[in-house]
């Protein structure tokens, strides 16, 4: 009699929480680009900002920076920090993006003898050079491993 008082006693629970509590936090059908999240750069530290002139010449190697953190710094140890920074460029005449460069952060204080056993650090900034003939927007997108997906965009054209 007990035990199937118990029995009876987790199966409610279990429906309890799955009425209460959905599978997942997000919806799937939103896809993914539903998970990014953006803001002012000024008072969210996550959120990339992308610097670069808003006029390229065309076909000169143009300096494109991708900072987190700019304003107010980002943590950077093993337990939160900036992983990956991912720059695209979607010219004006297309809607589909290139992929521009793509960056992996991999030290955050961590060493062979563990967490934040180390000097090392690798700091969610970096600087490319880019070469284009046509006006568009730059997309950066970052992860945080603990506070997700976040992007930003800036437009540029090309003189004349
Ligand atoms: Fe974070």
């Amino acid at each position: 009699m007990l035990r199937s008082s118990r029995y009876i006693v987790a199966l409610m629970v279990v429906a309890i929480v799955a009425a209460v509590a959905p599978i997942g936090s997000s919806d799937a059908s939103a896809g993914i680009a539903s998970l990014y999240r953006t803001g002012d750069w000024r008072s969210e530290k996550h959120v990339p900002v992308i610097d670069c002139p808003v006029e390229f010449k065309a076909g000169e190697p143009t300096t494109v920076t991708v900072t987190i953190g700019k304003e107010t710094e980002h943590p950077n140890t093993a337990a939160h920090h900036i992983r990956w920074i991912r720059l695209y460029f979607i010219p004006a005449d297309s809607t589909l993006p290139y992929e521009v460069a793509s960056f992996e952060f991999s030290a955050h204080g961590e060493s062979v003898l563990g967490t934040d056993t180390s000097t090392l650090y690798t700091d969610p900034k970096v600087s490319i050079d880019v070469r284009t003939g046509v006006p568009g927007v730059f997309y950066a997108a970052a992860y945080c491993n603990i506070h997700g997906l976040w992007e930003s965009a800036k437009a540029i054209t090309i003189a004349e």
